[in-house]
């Protein structure tokens, strides 16, 4: 099931965990690496010693290529983290929410590649220009931050029209096997997949989230403004809890109004303190009231029910996909 993003990077299949926040922790990342897809690990909030040793650790349980994930939004702030990927040899740079020019030559100076993640076709067609490795096009329904305002298909297709010769996966609600099936017909070259991966039992999720995904259906995401603080006036789809309803039955009052704008909700392990409307992944470390923490999830989150290994659910996607485009051209090789 090989693909040209497979070719590059020298991997099995064409699957790659998306970042997905405090939840890509290593164990996650590696374990898809090490099922043949492309693992992604958070470092958002990770400087000098702390951004070597998680690479590091990553590089302990896989030998397997991996990404590490960098908002480009928050400027000034991922510099060390970056240059820690790059001089311990990271294979791959995962770049979303801004320009990757400014990075291209310097990523391929150490011999990474260098990957984004785009909302439109204008930021696919520059992000080639620029000579960027993998463009991901990110669709409406995709969990957590989204970029533009475009369905994963449409949006694919028309990326896949401009731009040749630079390996495009599909992101937002690819949740199993019909849904790699139906992106690599498209013509693209994996998938890029996020909240099916919520419900792995590597990923770092607080017990009440986890709960919250299984339990959701397609309606109950929204795509929204409210949780921004920490990173104001980025759109993002989230399950509607009761932070969101509150908000709502109040009459969707601007920021200085809202209901609960000073309420702490959870403290993590160090101690930081979570507030209600705070731009955080619910991880697993979180103790208080995670079910009113901004809980990401797709719009394919109706199609996860239960939780697997990443291995398991590496394969299983990857299966079914085989196994549905074999039937297809069996049912239409007349
Ligand atoms: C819990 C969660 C956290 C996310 N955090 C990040 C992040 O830190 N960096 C990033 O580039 N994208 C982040 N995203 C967006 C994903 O990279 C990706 O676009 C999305 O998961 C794909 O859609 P899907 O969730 O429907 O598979 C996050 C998504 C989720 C669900």
């Amino acid at each position: 099931m090989r693909t040209t993003f497979c070719d590059l990077l020298g991997i099995d299949l064409p699957i790659a965990q998306a970042a997905i926040g405090g939840a890509a922790v290593p164990a996650l990342a590696s374990a898809v690496s090490n099922a043949g897809g492309l693992g992604c690990v958070n470092m958002t909030g990770f400087k000098d010693e702390s951004a070597r040793q998680r690479i590091r650790h990553t590089q302990e349980l896989t030998s397997k290529p991996f990404c590490t994930n960098f908002i480009l939004s928050y400027e000034g702030q991922f510099e060390e983290a970056l240059e820690i990927s790059l001089t311990e040899k990271v294979p791959v740079i995962n770049m979303f929410w801004g320009d990757p020019a400014p990075y291209v030559d310097r990523v391929h100076s150490a011999g990474s590649l260098l990957l984004i993640q785009v909302g439109s076709v204008e930021e696919a067609s520059h992000a080639a220009e620029c000579g960027v490795d993998i463009i991901v096009a990110q669709g409406w329904g995709a969990g957590g931050h989204v970029r533009g305002q475009v369905d994963t298909l449409a949006l694919v297709g028309n990326i896949l029209d401009e731009v040749k010769g630079v390996p495009v996966l599909g992101s937002g609600g690819i949740c199993d096997g019909r849904g790699l099936a139906a992106i690599l017909a498209m013509g693209a070259a994996g998938a890029y997949i996020g909240t099916r991966f919520l419900a792995s039992e590597e990923a770092s999720v607080a017990t009440e989230y986890s709960k919250q995904i299984l339990k959701a259906k397609q309606p109950d995401t929204v795509y929204t403004t409210l949780f921004d603080y920490g990173w104001p006036g980025a759109p993002h789809r989230v399950l509607r809890n009761s932070t969101y309803r509150s908000w709502v039955e109040a009459g969707r009052p601007p920021k200085n109004q809202r209901p609960g704008k000073n309420d702490i909700l959870a403290t993590d392990t160090d101690g930081y303190q979570l507030r209600r409307y705070e731009s955080c992944t619910a991880t697993a470390d979180l103790e208080g009231n995670i079910e009113a923490l901004a809980l990401w999830a797709g719009q394919g989150v109706g199609l996860v029910n239960q939780v697997q290994s990443a291995a398991e659910i590496v394969k299983e996607i990857t299966g079914d996909a085989r196994e549905i485009i074999q039937k297809l051209a069996t049912a239409f090789s007349d």
